[in-house]
């Protein structure tokens, strides 16, 4: 018995922001942005749309591609460091805004930007388990909260640009290393326990390191702290993300690749039989610099970091999605999932089309 992905969907917001946009908030460039990550557009939720509602939309799809009812759904696993509220997480906001039975439990789980991939394992591991036949995976961020974008919504989006005053023009560009870099968006399919030959998935490697948690965390709003919220943190900018960008970037293009190695070698496969990797979308130099690493050619490396961002829990849903929608993923393929972010986790796992 193997675990498939029976179909997908995504939700996306339809507002579309340009590098050029970013440029009348802080002190960037679309050359820097273009150049240094790969995006040059991403897209911000409109106000009032969470990751909740990005992923209702992403799951209804995912249930009509699959041609499955909400009734034959036996759990969610909704992965998301961005939840409508602290708490609860996303899972009973999902199952009532969806109208799913109250007979089907949901899971949140985190991990960031290897939220999805992590899910993707713990999805195969209760079909596994022979408890659930039926699961419905969501990976949904909306990062444009972290941000100061009352303002940057009027300007980007809104029309309404005004003035920004030299202090938020400054203090947007101390930030300006991780604003640009992030999108908001959702991703979703249905997994099934399936006796359909060697279709499904066959191995997942997870990691964890927290040594360096620092390296990309939000320091503020965290219950060691008495209150877990208070006026200082919110002016020390502290419930925004902290990012040591280049230490990232080298855990990114070394650790991903170690562990699609060590998957393949779990699954007694090459890594040369990979038909297309799926990296985690944070930055296209990160993307090519694991394929280069692995010898693996471009065209086997699929990437849309160009359109949407880093969506943190939504990239990898996402890719998957529009690779099925544009007959790059084939039936019989050997796809090799890969992630890695803030924890730090990461991993890779290896599924048949
Ligand atoms: N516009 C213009 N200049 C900028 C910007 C910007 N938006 N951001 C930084 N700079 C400047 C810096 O201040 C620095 O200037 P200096 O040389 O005068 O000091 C210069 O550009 C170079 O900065 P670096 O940090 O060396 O730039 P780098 O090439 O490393 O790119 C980046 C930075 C894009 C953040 C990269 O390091 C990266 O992608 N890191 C990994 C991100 C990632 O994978 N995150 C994980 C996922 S997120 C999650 O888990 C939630």
């Amino acid at each position: 018995m193997k675990s498939v992905i029976t179909g997908s969907g995504i939700g996306v917001p339809k507002n579309v922001v340009r590098n050029e946009a970013l440029t009348r908030l802080m002190d960037t460039t679309e050359e820097w942005i273009r150049t240094r990550s790969g995006i040059e557009e991403r897209r911000y939720a409109d106000p009032g749309q969470g990751s909740a509602e990005l992923g209702s939309i992403a799951a209804e799809a995912a249930l009509a591609d699959a041609r499955r009812s909400k009734k034959e759904i036996d759990a969610v696993i909704f992965a998301t460091m961005t939840p409508n509220f602290y708490f609860p997480g996303n899972g009973p906001v999902l199952q009532a805004k969806m109208g799913f039975p109250e007979t089907i439990p949901t899971f949140d789980i985190r991990q960031q930007c290897s939220g999805f991939l992590y899910g993707l394992d713990l999805a195969d591991s209760l079909i596994q388990s022979g408890k659930y036949r039926r699961l419905l995976l969501i990976g949904a961020d909306v990062h444009t909260p972290f941000m100061p974008w009352e303002m940057g919504w009027e300007s980007t989006i809104g029309g309404t640009a005004r003035e920004l005053t030299p202090e938020e023009y400054a203090f947007n560009t101390s930030i300006r290393d991780r604003t640009v870099l992030f999108g908001d968006g959702a991703g979703a399919v249905v997994v099934e326990s399936s006796e359909d030959g060697d279709r499904g998935f066959i191995a997942a490697k997870l990691f964890t390191d927290g040594s360096n948690i620092e390296a990309l965390y939000v320091p503020g709003v965290g219950f060691r702290r008495r209150p877990y919220v208070d006026k200082e943190q919110v002016e020390r900018a502290e419930p925004i993300p902290v990012m040591e960008g280049r230490e990232v970037f080298k855990q990114a293009v070394s650790r991903m690749p170690e562990s699609v190695r060590a998957v393949c070698a779990a699954a007694g496969v090459n890594v040369t039989d990979i038909d297309l990797l799926m990296v985690h979308q944070a930055n296209l130099r990160i993307v090519e610099g694991v394929g280069k690493a692995l010898a693996l050619p471009s065209e086997k490396v699929p990437h849309n970091i160009e359109r949407y961002g880093n969506t943190t829990a939504g990239t990898l849903p996402i890719l998957y999605h529009e690779c099925v929608r544009d007959g790059r993923i084939k039936p019989g393929m050997l796809i090799c999932f890969t992630a890695l972010g803030s924890g730090l986790h990461w991993g890779a796992a290896l599924y048949r089309t």
